[in-house]
């Protein structure tokens, strides 16, 4: 806003700006006094090393979210080591992944944008929210990061006949950062989030209506063998634990903590179908 970084504010502190940029300056600053979070205010936020536009209309990436696509990138490195033995099978039959709920294109982007790094070719990643306006930031995103050949956003609701993905085959895994604040906490949470979209935090009642509507709908996207990776909140574990043993009979669960020792990350595997 004023056209200098930090450093030279810093080193010239004898400067004066004029009129003009003043009153932008102040108009920051009675946004930020308001409570409004400092990312929607400069447009963008640091994930995983990566510069993401955000604004209103999307939910601010959070750091606890990393360990989410730590794990899926993870698991989805190991599908590509497990498949296609041929360079020409592994081009007929892409890995497949599919981020549901993908708000500023956050996961999917920073999921392509490893695997780009290491070179590891052959995974399309579905990117599905229920939000137009999210998808209008994710595009921004997918494109500013040059991963719109791995990374196809699709406007679906987790309530539509296989959560959107009604002509889609199977998929390899599936991760996922839904809603999962229970509703009586919304109004709790500390004011930032009150700018940012409700759609984005309410989980319903006990917080997990979104994560256990998508454990339910595994049997019907999840390719054998596939994974689903979920991020859950403080005091979640349990619950969601045992929703997986309920709705997904004899699956893989198990939950990853955070660095904060939180338990963070459900990851689901189904039994694997006759
Ligand atoms: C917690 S935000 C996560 C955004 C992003 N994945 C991240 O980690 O920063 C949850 C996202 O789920 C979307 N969402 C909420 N309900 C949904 C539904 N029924 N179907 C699909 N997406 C939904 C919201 O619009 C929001 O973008």
């Amino acid at each position: 806003m004023l056209g200098v970084d930090r450093t030279a504010v810093l080193a010239h502190p004898e400067v004066r700006i004029d009129a003009g940029r003043a009153a932008a300056l102040a108009a920051v600053v009675d946004r930020r006094v308001a409570g409004e979070p400092i990312a929607y205010i400069r447009g963008f936020k640091e994930f995983r090393g990566l510069r993401l536009a955000v604004d209103p209309r999307v939910l601010i990436p959070r750091p606890e979210t990393e360990l989410l696509v730590d794990v899926a990138i993870d698991r989805t490195v190991a599908c590509l080591g497990s498949v296609a033995p041929s360079p020409r099978s592994r081009a007929s039959q892409p890995v497949r992944v599919w981020d549901v709920g993908t708000g500023s294109g956050a996961v999917a982007v920073a999921i392509a944008d490893a695997l780009r790094r290491r070179r590891a070719a052959g995974v399309r990643i579905l990117a599905t929210d229920s939000s137009p306006g999210a998808l209008a930031v994710a595009t921004a995103n997918v494109v500013a990061h040059r991963v719109a050949h791995i990374v196809q956003l699709r406007l679906a609701d987790l309530a539509d006949e296989r959560g959107g993905l009604e002509n889609e085959p199977l998929v390899d895994m599936v991760v996922g950062n839904l809603p999962y604040v229970p509703t009586d906490e919304v109004a709790r949470l500390a004011v930032a989030a009150s700018f940012e979209p409700r759609l984005a935090l309410d989980g319903g009642a006990d917080g997990l209506d979104l994560v256990v509507r998508l454990l339910s709908l595994l049997p019907s996207v999840l390719a054998t063998g596939g994974t689903a990776v979920l991020e859950i909140g403080a005091g979640q574990a349990e619950a969601a634990t045992n929703a997986a043993a309920a709705l997904l009979p004899g699956c893989f669960a198990t939950v990853h903590p955070d660095l904060a020792g939180i338990p963070r990350v459900l990851e689901v595997r189904p039994m694997a179908r006759d």
